[in-house]
């Protein structure tokens, strides 16, 4: 590997710091404050209080060398592209980009020849530390990550560590880098962890709702033209007694007609922060003009991506306890150590479904066919939906053919949701801009279940079982692992 590990990097300050004019070989660079690993009585007030301490710090910023740019002034607004090849170079900002869903989407759009740059306060490794929990699959850190795909196929993908809620360290990083299209997957994104205390809920919307924000006020001073792509979520919707249509729906009420956004029944503070961004970024299309792409994305599983699989250290992070795991995933790993599936209440539970691999096709399709100006665009980015039960018996079916011994347990439903339901939403709109589904497949469950076999020594059973709950929540901060 050392050969993987000679990029060096430089480190660039935002306002207010002196700049270093010596690169730095990349093991050098100093993390900002906030995501300083310490564990405490009270580990969140301290990523609190680290949180805020370190905005009114300066921010580091990692970035590679030599991105080459290659700006054009070609009008890309209405322009629909092949989402394979783009026929001008485009400088995306992936922020979360060093999360699940974000890395994989830096990749595959660095591989698709895009300038990426990365945005991230790491956050999410904090929380793994805050909890006792971890990645099945042993993730290195940021700057391996990035040293190994120059490494690979010679891109550079620039590097801001930092917290968009810092509205500073954004909009130096929105100068500096000048992107063309955004893609925001940087938010806080689990349902219980924004469910187990106050001062987690609190957060959840402060982070989420404030960082959108900031990418809205930054794209409206510094890239007007900028598309942002934002990641939402099906769960906005919740599980209402008609189809779900694609944002919008069209109602007639006491003889008069119109289009209206379609109902929001969030069942999470999580859930809820996502449709406050929703209703920000609706708002500011009309009042400013920007240009969105809201995705109500599904429930994501699998692991594996064309670029992730290229090396062992682009290995893209794996969840399965039961804060940050979610169902297909942690499923598959239950299966592989011996657990029996947890299926939560009666199972009837139905969701969207789609492939790591969709994920990033999705993204890449609405960067090539961007929204007009002043469009706020919402798709639905699923391609299957399945019951919880449905999910258990194809992992089961799966697990057997393996030699795996697979048991069903039902467990108490922590949620507060409807366990069996009507459940039909449309998902029509990526499909139409050219996305090309990887249904979910006996021989994906078995990779995926192959690969949690691989791994099963790294899994802590004491993470499976769900530890918090929609009715207990309370007031005082909670520690959630043994
Ligand atoms: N994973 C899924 O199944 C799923 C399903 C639906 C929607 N989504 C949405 O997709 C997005 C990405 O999800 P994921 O699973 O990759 O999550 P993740 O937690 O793995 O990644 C999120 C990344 O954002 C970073 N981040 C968080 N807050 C930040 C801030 N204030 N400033 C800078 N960086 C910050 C984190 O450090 C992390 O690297 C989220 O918005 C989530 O709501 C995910």
């Amino acid at each position: 590997m050392a050969h993987l590990l000679s990029t060096s990097y430089s480190v660039k300050f935002s306002s207010g710091c002196k700049p270093s004019t010596k690169p730095l070989i990349q093991d050098s660079v100093v993390f900002p404050k906030s995501v300083t690993f310490q564990t405490s009585k009270t580990p969140f007030t301290r990523l609190l209080l680290q949180a805020q301490r370190s905005r009114s710090n300066c921010t580091v910023c990692a970035t590679t060398l030599s991105a080459s740019r290659e700006a054009s002034n070609e009008p890309s607004q209405g322009v629909h592209q092949s989402s394979s090849e783009p026929s001008k170079s485009k400088r995306v900002m992936v922020i979360g980009g060093d999360g699940y869903c974000g890395w994989a989407t830096a990749l595959h759009l660095s591989k698709k020849g895009y300038e990426v740059a990365i945005v991230d306060s790491l956050v999410r490794r904090l929380f793994d530390q805050q909890l006792g929990i971890d990645s099945l699959t042993p993730i290195s850190s940021i700057h391996d990550r990035l040293r190994c795909w120059k490494a690979l196929t010679g891109k550079s993908i620039e590097l801001y560590i930092g917290d968009i809620c810092d509205f500073e360290f954004l909009t130096d990083a929105f100068k500096s880098f000048e992107p063309e299209a955004v893609v925001h997957f940087g938010e806080q994104r689990s349902a219980p962890y924004s469910m187990i205390d106050r001062s987690r809920a609190v957060y959840t919307q402060n982070n989420n709702v404030i960082g959108t924000l900031n990418v809205l006020f930054a794209i409206k001073e510094f890239g007007e033209q900028c598309h942002l792509v934002k990641l939402g979520t099906m769960g906005e919707y919740g599980t209402p007694n008609i189809d779900i249509e694609e944002g919008y729906i069209t109602i007639t009420h006491n003889g008069r007609t119109d289009t209206l956004p379609y109902p929001k029944q969030a069942s999470s503070f999580y859930h809820l922060s996502k449709v406050h961004d929703s209703n920000n970024i609706a708002f500011t299309c009309k009042a400013w003009g920007i240009r969105a792409t809201d995705l109500n994305q599904g429930v994501v599983y699998g692991v594996i991506t064309d670029e992730t699989e290229m090396h062992e250290e682009l290995i893209n992070r794996l969840d399965y306890d039961g804060v940050f795991g979610t169902a297909l995933n942690r499923f598959c790993v239950q299966a592989a150590v011996g657990h029996p599936l947890t299926v939560y209440g009666k199972g009837g539970q139905t969701r969207g479904y789609l492939d790591i691999r969709d994920t990033v096709q999705c993204v890449e399709i609405a960067i090539a066919n961007p929204a007009q100006a002043g469009e706020f665009r919402v798709f639905n980015q699923f391609t299957e939906q399945f019951s919880v039960n449905e999910l258990a018996a194809l992992v089961t079916k799966a697990g057997e053919k393996l030699g795996l011994d697979v048991h069903t347990t039902s467990v108490p439903n922590p949620r507060v949701e409807a366990e069996e339901h009507y459940y039909n939403a449309k998902h029509t709109k990526l499909i139409e801009l050219g996305l090309k589904p990887h249904l979910l497949s006996d021989s994906l469950l078995d990779s995926l279940l192959n690969f949690a076999v691989k791994y099963e020594d790294r899994v802590d059973k004491k993470q499976i079982m769900p530890s918090v709950s929609w009715r207990k929540i309370g007031a005082k901060p909670k520690t959630v692992a043994a």
